[in-house]
């Protein structure tokens, strides 16, 4: 079954996650504490992050790039798993801080570089990954939608255009052989991404579903894997 949230729902959550004042400072998930920076994508908003940083395939000995690491539990993760070198970036000023801090936390800062960067902008052109991954924000608005506030950055894509950018850009910056993930659940428009997919030259693979009860309804996770045809 397919569910489709309306904005204003997820907007509802968003609020109370800028502006609750009963949000605590730190989180536990997969068994370690993290902190958490006022205006950053919450680990445990929903199931996702959890979910994610488990299923990810990560290359251990190699190099991994997390588009959007929000509060850095992926790529903390990532390089905890044996990734040798790992990069963090995030479009959120407050994210970065926040990864950094993780990372310091839980003693990776040796292999974990955290840059500001809106999708792959800040990177070198000739860097290359082993793996690409993102968790993305799901949530399908119109194009000229207003990402009014940072966190609308983490769950709301105007038109798909940034998982477009995502998959169109992907190319320049993965290894030979290199892996392109995209982290996504039911409530995603899978036809707009095949499309967009299918306009890089790209098929798209299921390569995991996780199934979680999340409050009232029960949330479809799919690691994606994008492949050249
Ligand atoms: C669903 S959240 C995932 C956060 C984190 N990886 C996690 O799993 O908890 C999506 C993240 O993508 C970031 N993001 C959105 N658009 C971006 C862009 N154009 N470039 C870089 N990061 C972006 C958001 O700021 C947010 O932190």
């Amino acid at each position: 079954m397919t569910f489709k949230e309306s904005p204003e729902a997820v907007a509802q959550v968003l609020r109370h996650a800028l502006v609750g004042d009963d949000l605590p400072d730190s989180f536990t998930l997969l068994g370690r504490e993290w902190t958490l920076h006022r205006g950053v994508f919450p680990g445990t908003l929903s199931a996702a992050t959890e979910v994610m940083a488990s299923t990810v395939p990560y290359p251990r000995g190699g190099s991994f790039l997390e588009i959007g690491c929000g509060t850095g539990v992926i790529s903390v993760t990532a390089a905890l798993a044996g990734c040798v070198s790992v990069t963090a970036l995030d479009i959120n000023e407050k994210a970065v801080a926040n990864t950094a801090a993780n990372a310091e936390r839980h003693g990776v800062s040796d292999r974990v570089r955290v840059l500001h960067s809106d999708m792959y902008t800040a990177l070198g052109p000739t860097e290359r990954f082993d793996t690409i991954f993102w968790n993305v924000p799901w949530t399908y608005v119109e194009d000229g939608f207003s990402l009014s506030t940072d966190l609308h950055s983490a769950v709301f894509d105007p038109g798909y255009q940034g998982q477009a950018r995502y998959i169109a850009g992907a190319h320049e910056h993965l290894a030979d052989g290199g892996r392109l993930l995209l982290g996504t659940a039911d409530l995603g428009d899978r036809e707009r991404l095949d499309a967009f997919a299918e306009e890089a030259g790209m098929r798209v693979e299921l390569l995991r579903r996780v199934r979680r009860i999340e409050e009232v309804r029960v949330m479809e996770y799919h690691m994606l894997e994008l492949h050249a045809k």
